[in-house]
């Protein structure tokens, strides 16, 4: 009976739309979802400030969310009402005129800091949630007062391992989420964050019902026996339980009226050694266009074969259209951590501009098998630098000479597999693009901030593992590559010695740095209490004889050949990258032409400045936003400023200071007939200060 009623109903939707839910994306004066829309243009209609009145920018009101760190929440407002996540995973609700708090949600009694990027808004009528994550759990939350809604899962929640199968293999395996989710209709698809190193999680895709919490699809990024891509592994990748991940964490991109989802995707893990994964390793490092409504593959694209370089995906996609020929096309657009944009067509998957494979260097590691090529676009240029020479070196560093000789001994070279020599890597581990990714215009222009900050990468044999005791080898897995595995750290890099531990510091403080971190160091809430007093026993000389015999296979389970041994930043003593400036960029490229328009440097340091340099650009996390009135907002500089630039020329319009630096998106928003621009501001990274601030700016009179 059903069945037939479906069936009959179903050309009548078709005609009527292809949605029914409320549509939040036709208020103009909202944000309505995590960077601006299911486009992810990081674009709002909004033009009250523009730029004959900017330099009237005025703070409006401030909020303090009392969790101080890593606060990289782009808020959402709807109908004046601004929700949030602060940097220990407490959602929030306040008053977007006034910055006053409406309700708070404290998902644990402890403060853990699980940085989080935002919230997603659903509503159905009277039924209006907050779908938000805390560690492995996603909740459903009442918008009206911020309390779990009981009928969603268990009181509330349900798990982000619901669709992954094999619970019990599970349960140790770490798995959570710092990006918000995407709405179709009924449906939540949910980004996944999981371990790097050997045993992870999988990393599939997965679909919740947003008012039951049941999972309605799955889409395996590693398939399963009998799946498209199966063969692109090891028969046994799914037994054998070492390699996982592959997981899209980043965002994903919605066409609603086509139906198809883009969900781009991070490397396979282990992310550094790719020999218990021989094979190209699809859907690893792809952007997937899926059917949302099913979760079935529609065309993919693989940006990177068989990574062996932590080359994630890093930003959602841009959702734009173009102009080629005096015809319009609808593209997908992705930008890639070397700085690339990929440019499809939206329902075809064919590339705008030619791609072209390029043949890479074989791997020196007899257990490792390199894949023999790999693709980049003939056009647009990257926007950051992906090989560098002496050249390149900075001459005006107090430290030219030393930069000079650690550059003269790495190995250098796009796709340079790693091996136990020192291998520069440009950018950066972290990418050129990070997850701030791009704001579109409705001029097929896409707007990206990105680094330029060569990254040193050694990997080691584990054979010496055998014989370590069960803290060294949790020490040396989790900590070594940044306190080094002599615990002498690297102080030009910022990474304290470790060695002295004992006479300085109490057991509790470490214990307590281990969970929640410090600065720059991130915390490890996933180590199991068993496991942390190993490492603290270690590095206080108070082993047990029992500890001290356990194997690697104990303390692990599996064992790579190879693991990372460590990174640093290519940096100078002051702290700044080793290569000429610009260290940080902005940068307009015209997909139409597949042009740059313009390029400035992001960011400035105080020192060069007040010499009367030029602008040198820094390091930068977070993205920006542009606004109908040819605005572009952003933060993200490690100089704690807010700037607005030019969009056609990307000249500084204004700036100002943050209580610390913004390393976050900025939304905008209109409440009463007033325009606001709001910025979370943590700092806790590249040397700027902690903080738990949101601000938002309004015009002056
Ligand atoms: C990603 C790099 C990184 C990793 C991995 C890392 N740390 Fe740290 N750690 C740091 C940095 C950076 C600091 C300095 C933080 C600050 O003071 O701002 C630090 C500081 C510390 C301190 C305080 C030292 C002092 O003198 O104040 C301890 C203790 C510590 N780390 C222990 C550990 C342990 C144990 C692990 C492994 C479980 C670990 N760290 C993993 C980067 C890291």
């Amino acid at each position: 009976m059903k069945k037939s009623l479906l069936f009959l109903c179903l050309p009548l939707l078709l005609i009527v739309g292809t949605y029914s839910f409320t549509d939040l994306n036709d208020n103009k004066e909202d944000w309505p979802a995590y960077l601006g829309g299911p486009e992810m243009n990081h674009y709002s209609s909004l033009d009250q400030i523009n730029r004959s009145n900017v330099s009237r920018l005025e703070l409006a009101w401030q909020y303090n969310t009392l969790d101080s760190g890593l606060f990289q929440c782009n808020p959402i407002i709807i109908k004046g009402i601004l929700y949030g996540i602060s940097a220990a995973g407490k959602a929030f609700a306040l008053n977007a005129e006034t910055g006053k708090e409406k309700w708070r949600f404290s998902p644990d009694t402890i403060q853990r800091f699980l940085t989080n990027r935002g919230v997603t808004y659903w509503e159905d009528g009277d039924d209006k949630r907050i779908m938000c994550t805390y560690d492995q759990w996603l909740y459903a939350l009442d918008a009206r007062n911020g309390k779990p809604i009981k009928e969603f899962g268990n009181n509330g929640r349900v798990s982000l391992k619901s669709g992954l199968g094999k619970p019990e293999s599970l349960e140790k395996k770490y798995l959570m989420s710092r990006t918000p989710g995407t709405i179709f209709k009924d449906l939540l698809i949910m980004p996944t964050v999981m371990l790097e190193g050997a045993g992870s999680a999988p990393g599939f895709i997965q679909a919740f019902n947003v008012r039951t919490g049941k999972i309605a699809w799955v889409f395996h990024t590693i398939p399963l026996p009998g799946e498209f891509g199966y063969d692109t592994w090891p028969l046994d990748v799914h037994e054998k339980g070492i390699v996982g991940a592959a997981n899209s964490w980043t965002g994903m991109a919605l066409d609603k009226k086509r139906g198809i989802i883009y969900a781009p995707t991070g490397s396979a893990s282990p992310d550094f050694f790719g020999g218990s994964r021989k094979g190209s390793n699809l859907f690893a490092n792809t952007l997937l266009a899926l059917d949302v409504n099913t979760g079935k593959r529609i065309w993919h694209y693989q940006f990177v074969r068989h990574d062996i370089w932590d080359r994630d995906l890093p930003s959602p996609p841009n959702l734009i259209t173009i102009k080629r020929n005096d015809k319009s096309i609808d593209v997908v657009a992705q930008f890639t951590k070397s700085g690339h944009v990929f440019v499809f067509d939206r329902e075809t998957g064919k590339p705008i501009f030619p791609i072209k494979d390029m043949v890479v260097p074989k791997s020196p590691i007899a257990e490792e098998e390199a894949w023999p090529t790999q693709p980049l676009p003939t056009m647009p240029a990257p926007v950051s630098r992906n090989l560098i020479t002496e050249s390149d070196l900075n001459k005006a560093s107090p430290d030219y000479d030393s930069l000079l000789k650690v550059f003269r001994g790495t190995v250098k070279g796009m796709f340079q597999p790693f091996s136990d020599k020192p291998t520069l890597v440009v950018p950066g581990l972290n990418g050129g693009v990070e997850w701030g990714g791009a704001a579109a215009d409705k001029e097929g222009i896409l707007y990206v901030n990105s680094n330029e900050v060569p990254w040193i990468v050694t990997i080691k044999s584990n054979a010496g593992l055998a014989n370590m005791s069960k803290g060294q080898s949790l020490y040396v897995r989790n900590c070594s590559s940044c306190h080094g595995v002599d615990r002498l750290g690297n102080p030009l890099s910022g990474f304290p010695s470790l060695s002295t531990l004992k006479k300085t510091t109490k057991k509790v403080t470490v214990q307590e740095i281990i969970s929640s971190g410090k600065g720059r160091m991130p915390g490890f809430p996933q180590i199991l209490d068993e496991d942390r007093k190993a490492i603290l026993n270690y590095l206080f000389d108070e082993e047990s004889e029992k500890d001290k015999l356990a194997s690697a296979k104990d303390v692990f389970g599996v064992v790579e050949p190879w693991d990372l041994k460590g990174y640093s930043k290519f940096l100078d003593s002051n702290g700044d990258p080793g290569i000429k400036p610009p260290w940080g960029i902005l940068t307009a490229v015209d997909l139409n032409t597949g042009l740059h328009k313009w390029k400035v440097p992001l960011g400035d340091v105080k020192k060069y400045k007040d010499q009367g340099l030029p602008s040198t650009g820094t390091e930068n996390y977070g993205g920006p936003i542009v606004t109908a009135s040819g605005l572009i907002f952003i933060a993200a500089s490690k100089d704690a400023k807010f700037r607005v630039f030019d969009k056609l020329n990307g000249k500084l319009l204004w700036e100002a200071d943050l209580p610390t630096a913004g390393y976050a998106t900025p939304s905008t928003y209109m409440v009463n007939g007033i325009q606001y621009v709001v910025i979370s501001c943590g700092g806790a990274r590249l040397g700027a200060a902690k903080g738990d601030y949101v601000v938002a700016f309004r015009l002056g009179k």
